[in-house]
C-alpha cells in the first residue's frame, strides 16, 4: 500500500528518520558514559523500543503501569515507571513483578513509602523504589535537602518487601530554555540536585545505586554527568516542531507526521481546510512560546514531507484544520481530495490519538512512500 491509499487522518512514521534519531542518541549517551533508559511514553510501541534500546544498556522508562504491562508482554522486563506510584496501584505493580518484570517504582511521599513497606509485595522479591527529586521543575519530587528524602529512603531500606533503589529526577524546566547554554545550565542543576540527594542518602548509610536524570534537551546539551548512572530521554526518537525550535532535532529529522486530505477551499478568505483538526493533531500550541510559531503544525508535501513554504495549520475545530500561509495559498497545487502531511508541535500528544503507526522508510526506493509495516502502540491507562 502507498501513502496515497491510506484513509485519513493517519499517523505516519518514517523508520529511516527514527533509526537515525535513535542511533544518534545511543552514540551521544555512550559518549557521556552513562546508561540509556529511553522513555517510551512518547512512542508507546514495542517496535520503536526495539530501535531505541541498545542491547548494552537494557531497560526502558514508562509513564503508566499499562505501558509497563504492554512492554512486559513484548519481552522487555527492565522497566522504570517514572510517575509517582499510589497505594491503590501496588497490587497491579506486584502482579507485574510476579509475571517477571524487573519493575522500579518512584515516590516523593513518606506516607506512600510507608504504604509500600506495609504491602505484602510480590510473591518473590520486593518492590524496587526510587525517591523522586525536585531539581527545579516544581512538578513532583522532594528537594534534595528535605527531611522527607531520608525518611522515604530509610523506610524503604528497612522494609521486608521493598528495596530502596536510588534517586530519579526530571528537569522539565529545560523546556523553558531558549539557548544551548541555558539548557546546559538546567542539565547541571538537574545533575547536581540528583547527586546531592544521592550523597545525603549514602551519608546516612543507605546504599543509593541509581542516579537517574534526563529530558531530551538536558541529555543533548549536558556538559558533565559526573555521578549520574542513567538518563531517560524520550521525545528525541520522533522529534517535533518544539524540539526543532529548541535545537535538539532538526525539522528534517522529525519522524512523525499526520497524513491529511484537503477537504475544502475558502478562496475568498485564503484558507484551505484539511480533515485533520484538534483530535488528529492535538491542540498543543507549544511552538506559540517560540520565535517561530507553527500554529497547530507545519503543512508539508505528502510525498516528500518537505514543508510547503509558509503553510501552517492556523486554527482547528474537532475535525477541521484550517490552513493559512504567509501569502496567497497554492490552491491549484492543493485541490480538494489531494493529500498533505502535517508535522506536529508536540508529538507525544499527537501520537496519543492513534492506535498504530503507518511505517514508511524515506531511504527506500520509489520515493519511500510505500507503507511497509503497521506498528501498534498502547494507549490508555
Ligand atoms: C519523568 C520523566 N523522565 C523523562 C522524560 C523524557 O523527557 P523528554 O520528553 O524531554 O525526552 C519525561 C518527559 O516528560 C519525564 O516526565
Amino acid at each position: 500500500m502507498d501513502l496515497d491509499d491510506l484513509p485519513t487522518p493517519a499517523l505516519i512514521l518514517d523508520r529511516a528518520r527514527l533509526a537515525r534519531n535513535t542511533q544518534a542518541m545511543t552514540e551521544r549517551v555512550k559518549a557521556l558514559g552513562v546508561g540509556l533508559r529511553p522513555h517510551m511514553k512518547t512512542a508507546k510501541s514495542a517496535d520503536v523500543a526495539g530501535l531505541a534500546v541498545d542491547g548494552n544498556f537494557g531497560g526502558i522508562t514508562v509513564s503508566t503501569l499499562n505501558e509497563a504491562e504492554y512492554f512486559l508482554g513484548h519481552g522487555i522486563t527492565d522497566i522504570t515507571n517514572a510517575v509517582c506510584i499510589v497505594p491503590a496501584k501496588l497490587d497491579q505493580a506486584a502482579a507485574l513483578i510476579d509475571r517477571g518484570a524487573d519493575l522500579k517504582l518512584i515516590t516523593d511521599n513518606a506516607g506512600v513509602a510507608k504504604a509500600i513497606a506495609a504491602h505484602p509485595g510480590p510473591r518473590d522479591g520486593a518492590f524496587k523504589v526510587l525517591a523522586e527529586i525536585d531539581c527545579g521543575e516544581h512538578r513532583t519530587g522532594v528537594v534534595p535537602e528535605s527531611a522527607d528524602l531520608l525518611d522515604i529512603a530509610g523506610t524503604l531500606a528497612a522494609a521486608a518487601k521493598a528495596e530502596f533503589a536510588g534517586v530519579l529526577t526530571h528537569a522539565g524546566h529545560s523546556y523553558a530554555c531558549r539557548t544551548e547554554d541555558d539548557m546546559a545550565a538546567v542539565a547541571e542543576e538537574e545533575r547536581a540536585g540528583a547527586v546531592r540527594a544521592a550523597e545525603r542518602i549514602a551519608g546516612a548509610g543507605i546504599p543509593c545505586p541509581t542516579v537517574s536524570t534526563g529530558s531530551t534537551p538536558c541529555v543533548m546539551f549536558a556538559r558533565d554527568v559526573t555521578g549520574v548512572t542513567e538518563v531517560r530521554p524520550g521525545v528525541y526518537m520522533f522529534g517535533d516542531l518544539f524540539q526543532a525550535g529548541l535545537g535538539t532535532r532538526a525539522i528534517d529529522e522529525i519522524a512523525i507526521s499526520v497524513l491529511a486530505t484537503v477537504m475544502a477551499h475558502g478562496r475568498d478568505r485564503n484558507q484551505v481546510y484539511i480533515d485533520a483538526g484538534g483530535l488528529a493533531l492535538s491542540k498543543d500550541r507549544a511552538t506559540a512560546a517560540l520565535d517561530d510559531d507553527c500554529g497547530y503544525g507545519l503543512v508539508c508535501d505528502a510525498q516528500t514531507a518537505e514543508p510547503i513554504p509558509g503553510l501552517r495549520v492556523a486554527s482547528v475545530h474537532q475535525e477541521h484544520g484550517q490552513v493559512t500561509g504567509d501569502g496567497p495559498l497554492p490552491f491549484d497545487d492543493l485541490p480538494v481530495g489531494s493529500k498533505v502531511r502535517v508535522l506536529p508541535n508536540h508529538v507525544c500528544m499527537t501520537a496519543a490519538a492513534y492506535d498504530a503507526y503507518n511505517v514508511i522508510d524515506s531511504d527506500e526506493g520509489g520515493g519511500g512512500t510505500e507503507v511497509i509495516a503497521t506498528w501498534g502502540r498502547c494507549n490508555g491507562w
